[in-house]
C-alpha cells in the first residue's frame, strides 16, 4: 500500500537528515502517471520541508536538492534516487510494488486505501452534513438536485474516513408559501388529486393561488391570516399543514431512494419558529438588535459599528426570517447532536447568508461558529427534458433512465440483463453526478443529456461501463482466480502505471477530505478507466498460460475493487452487468 513506501522512504530520509520520519510524510506525495510514460513513483518537495523548517529556507533550491539527493543510499526498498527541479524522485523496486499494492486485495479489498496514515490528522468526530432541503409546493430546482449529490458525495467520504456523520434534510416547510397553500386548498384543492400526485399538486395550487391573489385581495388577506393561525398553532391549519409536509416527505423519499440517497433526520425550518423568537430575545438582551428606520430588527454587522452593513432578523409585523430561524437551527443541532463540524451545502447565492449566520453566532456566545461550513456551487444552466422545463426531481431521474435505455438497446449485451431499466436507472444517475462533478463545484456548467451520456467520454456511463466490463472478465474467470499470484509476472509498463496510479488513491482522498471538491476522485477514477482499457488490450487473460492469468486477474479485480468503491463515495451505485 501507498503508506508503506511513503513511510519507508520517510524513514530513509529521517535516518539521513537525523530527523523525526514523520516530519517528511507531508512533503512526500505519489507521481502522478502519464500515459505510457516511465516515471518515477513518489517526489519529496524540497519547498515543503523549507516551509517546515527541516531544511534551511535560504540558499538555493535547486543546490540544496541535489545535495540531498547525493547524500540518500539506494537499498532493497529504493532503487532509483534522483533529483528533479525542486524535488527528489524515488523509484520503488518493482516486484515489491505489484507485492505490496496487490496484497490488500486478498480480503479487505473495501478498506483499500482507507487505514492510510495520512487521515491520522484528520479531526474525525462528527460531521453533521445538511443537504437536499427542499421547499414544499415550490419547485425542486437544478440547485436542489446539485446540493443533493454533493451533500451525500460529503457524507459518504467522511464517513468513509471514519466520521461519524448524521445526514440531515432541513425541508422549506415555514412561511408565507404555506399561508398561501392554506388558503388556496380550500378552492383549488383536491383531496384525491392529493394523493396521488402530491408534489405536483400542491405545486398546482401553489401556482394557482399565486396568480389569483394577484388581483384579489380576499384571497391575499386569508393567506395571511391562515399563516397567522399557523403561527400560532390552532389546530385546523397546522393538521392540513402537517398532511401537506407528511406526504411531501413521504414522495421525496421515494425519490432519493432511486438516488441512492438517505437521511437521519428530516428537519425543517418549522421546528425553529418558537425558538427563533428566543434568539431574537438573546439578541436583544445583549444589546445586539436595532431598529432600523423602517421598524424592523437588525443586527449590525459593519466593521465600524456605523450600521453601513446590517442583518434584518425580524420583520415589523414581529415574524421571524430565514435567517433567524437558521441561526436557532444552528444552536438547536449544537445542543442535539454536539457537532464537531457542520457543513451546509447550497448554491453560490446564498454565500453571504451563511457568511451572515457565522457572524452572528460568535456574537451569540457560540464559539463553535468556526467550525461551521458552507460549500457553495454554482449554477446549472438548461436542465430541461423532453416535456419542457424540470419542475420535479423525478421529471429528470424518468428522462435520464428513459434515455439511457435507448442507448443500452443498440448494444447486444442489454439483451441478457435481468433487469434492464434498473441497469439505466442506476448509468443515468451516474451520469448525472459525473457531469456534476467533473469540474470546481464553484462553476456553473450547462446542462447536457447527450454530453453527459456519452459511453467513450469522460462520463458517468464510461465509469459503469467500465466497471461491467471488469466485473465480466471476472466472472468469466471465476475458477482461475487464486490466493497468490507471482509479482514477477505484472512488471509489464501497463501494469506498474495502473500500480502507480493506485498509490495517489489515499492521496486524491484526503485532498477531497480537505476542500470538499468531488473533482479530485472522479478525474482519478476516469484515468483509472482509461489505464484499465489500456490493460484489457495489452494484457489479456484468455490465452494466457495459467500463473500469467493468475496475475493478472488479480490487477484487474484489485483496480475494480478501488473503482467500485470510488464510485460509491461519491453516490454511485456500481453495476456488474450493463
Ligand atoms: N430551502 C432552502 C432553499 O431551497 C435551502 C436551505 C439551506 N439550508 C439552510 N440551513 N439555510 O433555498
Amino acid at each position: 500500500m501507498a503508506c508503506f513506501f511513503r513511510r519507508s522512504i520517510a524513514e530513509k530520509l529521517g535516518r539521513t537528515l537525523q530527523q523525526s520520519e514523520d516530519a517528511f510524510i507531508p512533503a512526500l506525495s505519489a507521481v502522478p502517471v502519464f500515459k505510457k510514460q516511465q516515471s518515477a513513483d513518489f517526489k519529496l518537495s524540497i519547498s515543503t520541508l523549507r516551509v517546515s523548517g527541516i531544511l534551511p529556507s535560504s540558499g538555493d533550491i535547486q543546490l540544496q536538492t541535489e545535495n540531498l539527493a547525493n547524500q540518500l543510499k539506494l537499498d532493497s526498498l529504493v532503487e532509483e534516487i534522483s533529483a528533479g527541479s525542486g524535488v527528489i524522485n524515488f523509484k520503488v523496486n518493482r516486484k515489491l510494488l505489484v507485492q505490496k499494492m496487490l496484497e490488500p486485495f486478498g480480503e479487505e479489498s473495501e478498506k483499500f486505501g482507507l487505514n492510510s496514515e495520512l487521515f491520522n490528522t484528520l479531526n474525525r468526530g462528527t460531521t453533521l452534513v445538511e443537504y437536499s432541503s427542499p421547499n414544499i409546493a415550490k419547485k425542486f430546482h437544478a440547485g436542489h438536485l446539485r446540493s443533493t449529490v454533493i451533500g451525500n458525495f460529503i457524507a459518504n467520504l467522511k464517513q468513509s474516513l471514519g466520521h461519524s456523520v448524521i445526514r440531515m434534510n432541513y425541508l422549506g416547510d415555514w412561511g408565507m408559501q404555506f399561508g398561501m397553500l392554506g388558503a388556496g386548498f380550500g378552492q383549488f384543492g383536491c383531496r384525491e388529486k392529493l394523493k396521488q400526485n402530491p408534489l405536483q399538486h400542491l405545486f398546482e395550487v401553489y401556482v394557482q393561488v399565486n396568480k389569483e391573489a394577484e388581483h384579489n385581495e380576499d384571497l391575499k388577506q386569508a393567506a395571511r391570516d391562515f399563516f397567522r393561525q399557523l403561527e400560532q398553532h390552532e389546530s385546523e391549519a397546522v393538521s392540513l399543514w402537517k398532511q401537506f409536509r407528511e406526504i411531501t416527505v413521504d414522495e421525496y423519499q421515494h425519490v432519493y431512494k432511486r438516488l441512492g440517497v438517505n437521511f437521519d433526520v428530516y428537519s425543517g425550518e418549522s421546528f425553529h419558529q418558537d425558538q427563533a423568537q428566543e434568539v431574537v430575545q438573546q439578541l436583544q438582551s445583549r444589546g445586539l438588535l436595532k431598529t432600523s428606520e423602517r421598524g424592523t430588527g437588525v443586527v449590525d454587522l459593519s466593521p465600524a459599528g456605523d450600521m453601513s452593513s446590517v442583518c434584518t432578523v425580524l420583520r415589523s409585523d414581529g415574524t421571524t426570517l430565514y435567517i433567524t430561524r437558521d441561526l436557532a437551527a444552528a444552536i438547536d443541532r449544537q445542543e442535539k447532536y454536539h457537532f464537531d463540524e457542520m457543513i451546509y451545502v447550497t448554491d453560490k447565492s446564498q454565500a453571504n447568508h451563511f457568511h451572515q449566520l457565522f457572524q452572528i453566532l460568535p456574537a451569540l456566545g457560540h464559539s463553535w461558529a468556526d467550525r461551521c461550513q458552507h460549500v457553495p456551487f454554482g449554477l446549472v444552466r438548461g436542465m430541461k427534458t423532453r416535456s419542457g422545463e424540470v419542475v420535479f426531481l423525478e421529471d429528470v431521474l424518468d428522462e435520464a433512465r428513459a434515455r439511457m435505455l435507448h442507448n443500452m438497446s443498440q448494444s447486444k449485451t442489454t439483451k441478457e440483463l435481468e433487469n434492464p431499466e434498473d441497469t439505466a436507472e442506476k448509468v443515468g444517475i451516474s451520469a448525472l453526478i459525473v457531469q456534476d462533478f467533473k469540474g470546481p463545484l464553484q462553476s456553473d456548467y450547462t446542462f447536457d443529456w447527450d454530453r453527459m451520456l456519452q459511453a467513450q467520454g469522460d462520463t458517468g456511463v464510461f465509469l459503469q461501463y467500465s466497471h461491467a466490463r471488469l466485473c465480466s472478465l471476472i466472472r468469466r474467470n471465476e475458477g482461475a482466480q487464486a490466493a497468490i499470484f507471482d509479482p514477477s509476472l505484472l512488471l509489464e509498463q501497463t501494469s506498474v502505471t495502473i500500480l502507480q496510479h493506485l498509490l495517489r488513491y489515499d492521496e486524491v482522498l484526503y485532498q477531497s477530505a480537505q476542500d470538499l471538491q468531488p473533482k479530485h476522485l472522479v478525474n482519478f477514477l476516469l484515468k483509472l478507466c482509461h489505464l484499465i482499457a489500456s490493460a484489457h488490450r495489452e494484457l489479456p487473460v484468455k490465452g494466457s498460460s495459467e500463473d500469467v492469468a493468475q496475475a493478472r486477474l488479480r490487477l484487474f479485480s484489485g483496480a475494480c475493487s478501488v473503482l467500485a468503491n470510488g464510485m460509491r463515495i461519491l453516490g454511485i451505485t456500481p453495476v456488474d452487468k450493463m
